[in-house]
Order: structure tokens, then sequence, then C-alpha cells
């Protein structure tokens, strides 16, 4: 079962790009310079649109990257994950927006904003650390006014059966947990507003079980435009929601035209036609959004196997463990070995259904690296305590490489946009 709050059982992901209609990963990987591990991995599986963020890479135009993280307990190597993307994207050229979901965190559950304040901030230091840039723009979601006051706007657009629909809310549920899925549309769409330089290609990347927000969010981007656009033969149809009156400014475009009362069609290119009346839109201080882009990366499995859950710390590895601490927790964590030194020397490693081999893909080892280590757990010349000890190593020096970068930032701080 997957929804934005509850992820159980095991997932097929195959399974889930179709239900949910998201595109596969990899045939875009050929297009994409240089792709993060996590991509040639399979750990990023799915997407939808991300051809406009390939796109906007390859051309050196603007695009953004932005990202929430709900402060419910400390940051673990899941949320690193995430926080890599961002940091990916960002190098790339994308301005970052990262929000601190502490609204959501609030309702979801249950903590006062005092703690979330703290928890918080632990998140923003460990995004400068793993290397964001100074012009990114990072926030509480309670301290924004413009995400509030977008997710105010998006919100006269989504009405009660929809929400039943997307999120399967019911008699019990809370207005405020209504209105969190409304900021959290405010969060993706704010890296467009007029503020921040307008309309630009926005990928978001994140698990999953997201996915329920970004379908909102996508028809939300939509439904707010004063223009719709539909493809017809040799151009487009353009049509006002907000009223007849906005196509006037259309007629007076250069493209052929047939001018109707309820509609416009304009003829010749349809990328042409709809960046036109994309400005006419934002000279009208219409939002002419783009609907948003996103990744889905695969969950991450607990040390015992299942979840990894903010809520189970022997689950997780924070980003805040001590290091010996965290190399402990690994030492005892769920391998894919077999149950004697003597069947795995003659039967081999399962690393499919390792949780070290799984920290090893998602984090710890460069291509090389890993290959090796598959090769010699399947053949059975590597067995899982010497390979504990090394990965223990490894998340060690990440941790206190990371920690350290953390202080750094603490430092830093003012240097950076921030709305606490
Ligand atoms: N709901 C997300 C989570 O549970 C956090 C989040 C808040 C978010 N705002 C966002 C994610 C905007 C992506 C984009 O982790
Ligand atoms: Fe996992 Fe390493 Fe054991 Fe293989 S040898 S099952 S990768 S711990």
């Amino acid at each position: 079962m997957i929804t934005p709050w509850d992820v159980s059982g095991e997932v097929d992901y195959s399974k889930l790009i179709k239900e949910f209609g998201m595109e596969p990963f990899h045939p875009l990987l050929e297009k994409i310079k240089d792709p993060m591990p996590l991509m040639k991995r399979g750990v990023i599986f799915g997407h939808r649109d991300y051809d406009r963020i390939v796109e906007a890479m390859n051309k050196g135009e603007p695009f953004a990257v932005m990202s929430g993280f709900m402060p419910s307990g400390l940051p673990h190597f899941g949320h690193k994950m995430t926080m890599d993307e961002i940091v990916w994207h960002n190098n790339r050229g994308g301005v970052a927006f990262v929000a601190i979901a502490d609204m959501e965190a609030h309702v979801v559950r249950g903590l006062s904003w005092d703690k979330l304040r703290k928890i918080g901030m632990e998140y923003i230091k460990a995004i400068i650390a793993l290397g964001l840039t100074e012009d990114s723009v990072i926030y509480f979601q309670s301290a924004n006014e413009n995400v509030k006051d977008l997710a105010f706007e998006l919100a006269t657009e989504v009405n009660w059966s929809e929400l039943k629909a997307i999120y399967g809310f019911d008699n019990e549920t809370t207005l405020a947990k209504m209105f969190v899925t409304a900021i959290q549309a405010g969060d993706i769409l704010l890296p467009q507003l007029r503020l921040y330089g307008g309309p630009k290609p926005t990928v978001v990347p994140v698990g999953a079980d997201q996915d329920p927000h970004l379908r909102l969010t996508r028809d939300l981007s939509l439904r707010v435009c004063i223009f719709a656009y539909e493809r017809i033969d040799n151009g487009v149809r353009v049509r006002s929601r907000k009223g007849a009156e906005y196509l006037e400014a259309v007629r007076d475009l250069n493209f052929d035209k047939k001018v109707y009362q309820e509609h416009i069609d304009l003829f010749g290119d349809p990328d042409e036609i709809i960046k036109a009346v994309r400005e006419i839109e934002i000279e009208m201080e219409g939002y002419a959004f783009i609907p948003p882009s996103s990744t889905y990366h695969k969950f991450i499995t607990g040390l015992q196997g299942g979840k990894m859950s903010s809520s189970k710390p022997e689950s997780f590895i924070s980003l805040l463990d001590k290091p010996e601490d965290a190399a402990k927790k690994v030492m005892s964590a769920l391998t894919g070995g077999r149950a004697t030194a003597e069947e795995q020397r003659r039967l081999g490693g399962i690393p499919e259904k390792c949780v070290i081999f799984e920290l090893y893909t998602y984090h710890l080892l460069s291509d090389k690296e890993l290959e090796e280590i598959e090769r010699d757990c399947r053949n059975g010349e590597l067995l899982c305590g010497k390979c504990k000890k090394y990965v223990s190593e490894k998340v060690s020096e990440v941790l206190s490489d990371l920690q350290e970068k953390m202080k750094e930032a603490e430092a830093r701080l003012d240097l950076y946009n921030l709305i606490l």
C-alpha cells in the first residue's frame, strides 16, 4: 500500500509505473550528460516530463529544482538521497528551492512548532553541507507567506471529491491535513512565481509515494492559468479560462488565425504559438505555469529490513549519529548472506536482498567498486562479516566528513536566502 503518509509491504516498481502512469527513467539516460549514479543504477526509476529538464540542462536554459522534507525526525540516509538529487541539479545550473515541511509535520505527526524548528535546522545544515549554492531558497513552510498565498489560490480549484479520489481522505480527515496538500502544491509552484523570475521548468525529486501530490499540482498548474491550449491540425486552439475578454490580446498575435466567440485557432509551429501566448499571459500577470516535472526514487530499506522510518531509530542511520554508533548499527544490519560461512562460499550471497549492498548502491561506492563487490559477493569469495566491516568504515568516513561540513554550514548560514 502506498500513500504520501504511509508505505507498507513490498513495492513492485514496474507495477507502480503502470498504475500511477509515470514514465520509466532508463530511456532518458542516453540524453543526459554524465548522469547521477542513482540514475544509472536504477534507483531513480521513474519520471514525469523530465525530458523538459534534460533539454534545459543541455541548452543551458533556466530551470529550477525543488523538494521538501518533513522534519518529523532527524535527517537520515533516505533524506540524503533526495538532498543529493537537489544538489546535483543545482550544480547543473538549476536554482534550488528547499521546503522544510513543518506545517505538514505539525498536522500529520503532531510535533510542536519548537521541535520542528530545531529539527528543521538540521536538514538545512545538512543540505548546505552537501553543496547547495548560496542563491538557493530555503524555507520553513510556516514562514513563507508566498507559499501560503499561492496555496490558497490553488485551493480555489480543488474540491472534495477530487481530494477523496487522490488521497483517500474520509470524514475523519482534518481541514489542516487537506490544506497541507495545497501547501505542497504551493511549494512545488513557488519557483515559477514572478518574484523568482516567472515560469520555468521545475523538477521535483521525490520518493514514489509523493506522486499523488505531483498529479494534483500538475493539474492545478494548468487550471489556475488564464489560457488553455489544445493541439489542432497545423496549430493550436487557445481558450481563456477566466473570461473571453482575455482573448483580445491573442488576436493581435502575428500568426494565421481563425477567431471564434469562445476560442481562437492559431496556425503555425505549436511550440512557438504557445510560447507567444504564454508571454501575453505573463504580461497580464497571469501565472503561465509550466507543469512541474518529477523524478521518482525507490524507497530505502531499513537496516533490519522493512521500511526505513524516522520513528524507529534502529532502522536508520541518522546524519547526526556518531560515526562509531552508526558503524555499530551497520554491523547488525540484515544481509543477503547465507546461514553458514560454508554455505556462503558454496552458493554466494544475494546482493538484491542485502541492506548493506543497497547502502553501497545508493550512497557509498563508485561504479567499479560496486561491480567488484557484487561479483565477489555472488561468487562466495566475500563473506558478510568482512563486507560489513568495510561498509561501517565507509559509513563512518561519510558521516565524519558530512558532520564537519555541517559545522561549517552553521557558520555560513547567513550567506543563504533563508526564510525562517
Ligand atoms: N510531503 C513530503 C514528504 O512527506 C515533503 C514535502 C513538502 C515536499 N513539500 C514538498 C516534497 C514539495 C516535494 C515537494 O516527505
Ligand atoms: Fe551483502 Fe556484502 Fe554479505 Fe554480499 S557479502 S550479502 S553484499 S553483506
